[in-house]
Formats: C-alpha cells, sequence, structure tokens
C-alpha cells in the first residue's frame, strides 16, 4: 500500500511547501496514517512531525493558509495546534523523549524520525508518512507495522518494559487498541502489561477512563474488560468488578462466575445501544452480589439485596472513577438497582398493580430497563432463553397496555397540594402529603383511574378518615 494515497488532502501539499522553504523534514503520523492503512473512518486529528522545530512549522503554517488560523502552542510539552477546516492539526518536532518513572512530564532532547518513532507506543502507530516534496507519500516504517497490521497484532517498537515505563497508560490503550480494531496483543507485550500492571497508580484516573470508555465503546467490549482482568489491570481502578471473578462450591452447589457473566451482558445490552451509560449499568449491574452473597444449605446460594446494595456503590465508584455526577449517576444507579424489577414480573400471578408500580418507578427509562434484563439473560439453554424472552415480552405488552389506559410513565399526582389544601382547609405540612400518597397508592392499585375526577372522588372520600387516624396516638 502506498502513503500517498492518504495525502491527497490540499492541506498536506501546503504543509510540504512550507516544510521544504523552512528546510525541515515534516512527516504525518499515529493514528491517521493507522486508520487509513486499515481502511477505518479517519480521525479529524493528523499528528505531524516535524525533524526541527514543530512549533515553528506550525506558525509558518498559518501564515501559509488563507484564513490565517490561530495557532495553540504547548512549550512545556513543545507541541502546537491549529484547526483547518475541521481538521485538528497537531504538530511535534521529533524527540527523543524519557519519562520520569512517577510523572508524566517529559525531558525532551531534539531525535531523528526514528528516534521518534521508537518512542511512540505501539508499531502500528509508530507509521510515518514523508510530507516533503522529494520523497512526497512515502512510507517509512522501520518497525513493521505494516506487518503488524496487516497480521492484527499489538506490540511495542522498543522492549515493552521501556515503552511502557515511559507511560503506564500504554498498557490500557494495547487493550483497548486490541479491542476496538479485534488484533491480539503480542505474547511478550502481553507478558509485559502483566508483569508491569502495578505501574497504573501512577496514571491519572481521567486519563485511565477515557480510555476505558473507548473499550465500553466497543462493539465487543468484553475483549477488552476478560484481558483487563487477565492482565491484572482492572483491579486497579474496578476492584468491584474483579471481585465478580470465581465461583465458590459448598455443599456440591456451585454459583455462576459473575464476571464472566457480567462482560457477556455487558456485550449484549452493546448490541442494542450506543448508550455508554446503559452499558456501564450492565457492568455494574452485579457489583452487589460478591458483598451479600450466603450459602443456605435449604436454597442454595443467595444474593438479597444485591441490586440495592450495587445502586448504592454506584455514586461512590463513579465519584472516585471522577465519571459524571448528578444525573448520570444517579440513572446508572436507578438502573442497577431496578435490575431484577422486571424479572420479578415474569410469573404467572402477576398483578396489574405491579407492572404501575414499575412503569411508574422507572418512568421514562423504562425501555433501557426492559433492554438490561434482556441482557442479562446469558443461559446457553435455548429453550429457557426462549422462555425468558416470551416473559419479557408479555411484561413488555402488559406495561404497554397500563400506559395506554393509566399514563403512569413521568406521572404527576392529578390533585395539587393546594387543591388537597382548599379541600380540607389545612396549613402546609404533613396532612397534605398523606394524602397526596393515599391516591397515588390507590391509582397504583388500580382502585381508581389515573384522572381527576377519579382522585377527587376518592380524596373526598377518604381524605377525612385519613385526617381522623392521623390524629390518634
Ligand atoms: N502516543 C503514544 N503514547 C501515548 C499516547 C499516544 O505513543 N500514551 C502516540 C501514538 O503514536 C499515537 C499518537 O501518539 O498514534 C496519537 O495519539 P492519540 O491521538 O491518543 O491516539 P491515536 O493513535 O490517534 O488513536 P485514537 O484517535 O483512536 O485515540
Amino acid at each position: 500500500m502506498k502513503g500517498r494515497d492518504i495525502i491527497s488532502d490540499d492541506i498536506f501539499k501546503t504543509i510540504s511547501d512550507v516544510a521544504d522553504a523552512m528546510k525541515v523534514e515534516a512527516y504525518v503520523v499515529g493514528g491517521y496514517v493507522r486508520d487509513f492503512m486499515l481502511k477505518r473512518p479517519l480521525p479529524n486529528d493528523i499528528d505531524v512531525v516535524a525533524v526541527g522545530s514543530g512549533i515553528e512549522l506550525a506558525e509558518k503554517l498559518s501564515e501559509a493558509l488563507p484564513k490565517k488560523p490561530k495557532v495553540t502552542v504547548f512549550k512545556r510539552f513543545g507541541t502546537a495546534m491549529l484547526r483547518h477546516n475541521d481538521i485538528e492539526l497537531e504538530f511535534v518536532g521529533a524527540r527523543k523523549e524519557s519519562y520520569r518513572a512517577d510523572s508524566r512530564k517529559p525531558t525532551v532532547e531534539d531525535g531523528t524520525l526514528e528516534d521518534d518513532q521508537r518512542r511512540r507506543d505501539f508499531t502500528i502507530n509508530a507509521l510515518a508518512v514523508r510530507l516533503n516534496n522529494d520523497g512526497f507519500g512515502e512510507l517509512i516504517d522501520p518497525f513493521n507495522g505494516l506487518t503488524d497490521l496487516e497480521n492484527e497484532i499489538i506490540q511495542t517498537p522498543l522492549d515493552p518494559d521501556i515503552t511502557f515505563s515511559d507511560d503506564p497508560l500504554r498498557m490500557m490503550r494495547a487493550i483497548r487498541f486490541a479491542a476496538q480494531l479485534h488484533f491480539t496483543i503480542h505474547p511478550k507485550t502481553l507478558a509485559a502489561i502483566r508483569k508491569n500492571a502495578d505501574r497504573l497508580h501512577i496514571v491519572s484516573v481521567e486519563r485511565i477512563m477515557t480510555e476505558f470508555n473507548k473499550i465500553m465503546t466497543c462493539e465487543r467490549p468484553s475483549e477488552g474488560l476478560a484481558l483487563l482482568f487477565e492482565t491484572g489491570l482492572l483491579p486497579y481502578f474496578l476492584p468491584e468488578i474483579n471481585a465478580l471473578q470465581g465461583v465458590e462450591e459448598v455443599e456440591g452447589q456451585l454459583h455462576k462466575d459473575n464476571f464472566y457473566h457480567t462482560i457477556e451482558v455487558v456485550d449484549n445490552i452493546s448490541k442494542n445501544t450506543e448508550n455508554l451509560w446503559l452499558r456501564w449499568a450492565a457492568l455494574l449491574h452485579d457489583i452487589g452480589k460478591p458483598v451479600v452473597k450466603k450459602f443456605d444449605s435449604k436454597v442454595g446460594w443467595t444474593f438479597h439485596g444485591h441490586e440495592f446494595l450495587g445502586g448504592k456503590m454506584v455514586p461512590r465508584i463513579f465519584k472516585r472513577l471522577k465519571l459524571p455526577l448528578g444525573s448520570t449517576s444517579k440513572y446508572v444507579q436507578k438502573m442497577v438497582a431496578m435490575s431484577s424489577r422486571p424479572t420479578a414480573l415474569t410469573n404467572e400471578n402477576v398483578t396489574d398493580s405491579a407492572v404501575r408500580r414499575l412503569l411508574f418507578d422507572a418512568g421514562d427509562d423504562i425501555d433501557d430497563l426492559m433492554l438490561l434484563v434482556e441482557a442479562d439473560i446469558t443461559t446457553k439453554n435455548e429453550r429457557r432463553k426462549r422462555k425468558y424472552l416470551n416473559n419479557f415480552r408479555e411484561v413488555r405488552e402488559r406495561l404497554v397496555k397500563v400506559e395506554e389506559e393509566d399514563k403512569l410513565r413521568n406521572w404527576q399526582p392529578p390533585i395539587s397540594g393546594k387543591e388537597i389544601m382548599d379541600a380540607f382547609n389545612l396549613p402546609p405540612g404533613r396532612e397534605v402529603g398523606l394524602i397526596k400518597s393515599a391516591i397515588k397508592e390507590a391509582i397504583l392499585d388500580g382502585e381508581i383511574h389515573n384522572d381527576y375526577d377519579a382522585a377527587m372522588a376518592f380524596m373526598k372520600e377518604k381524605g377525612p378518615h385519613i385526617l381522623q387516624s392521623d390524629e390518634k396516638p
């Protein structure tokens, strides 16, 4: 494959002329080259390496462009960035770089193109395409990145111990690329991840989460999740998921391995949603299990209350991982806490009232919740699987029916607090709440319809009794 086709865009021609005039060599490197070779959608950011000053190349390029875009300079890192149309161009001078073991602050020294390629993370990211007019489009590949792309292998250009100690985040990146591209990590590189896993503790949680969320966005996140577990990286940021692994046997009774079950659930849900947070809910849906697990010789393994507890664990985990709090973590908490509710509705004698309560509690998230419970079916027994899916279809049908009749999604009380106060001549306070909640319960129980007249009649009839019994000691 030729590098020339990659750089047909006009911007590259302008960079060649500017670089030639400056007498510096310039190359496109990194993800742009990799993704082009793989025929993947091209990224909007392009990395350019100058053998010389990357900042100066960016500044001269800006002068040569019609709109003279603003150049943002990161002096400390010796990099510069400018935007041209929708493309973000990043410039860096070729360097030999080493990192202090305890931080990411680089000590930078000028280097050759090959020095620069050598200090990149993976051979597939170390391909360079020449931009100067002399040799324009030539592919420079001293670490056989092209062969690794063809063989679908992820490996480091240097001894992996060195590449990973330069930046331990690269261990996460190896797994992210493996999951994203369905590539295999070279055994030596994989062994180095196992060996250096504890170095992840010097990496900021934000950087870890950027890579982790890219894994969660993959077509089959389980590929990455299994690798994170097997390499020993997972416990450094999600010990709760790590703890799901393992089966225990008591009196000949085993429970399933909840780690492998969980990652299958994440894959299942990923077939039906792009919603990252619903995928997170699938990831966390069983985290309460190891905490409440008990063996009872009559009924076997039990996990009572694990959903509620798991839900409670969500905001703490989100805070620790610097993931969005507020509505996002509340949504995930709600999904985890409710993750068995629809399942409880699949036996025959379920009342409409239970269906109404489910709809009331889930509100607009009911469809996401139903996706989650369906994804939770991982039995290999086809007959059982069909049975569960049929049961859920019935629950869905009943949900639709109840919603049509009672409009409980995002329910608003039909009678306002003010109307209750006026009717019984009450000041604002506890009693108003009692009557309001009695109306709500009557609607959810199906005692009355969810409409104004029915609620008003109910209030007039029952209100005095409620107030009377509230007065009793
Ligand atoms: N790079 C590296 N070590 C890192 C991060 C990045 O060596 N820890 C190098 C790689 O050569 C990479 C390039 O910098 O190709 C650009 O990094 P980045 O934009 O993070 O990744 P991409 O490879 O472009 O991939 P993606 O767009 O999927 O993140």
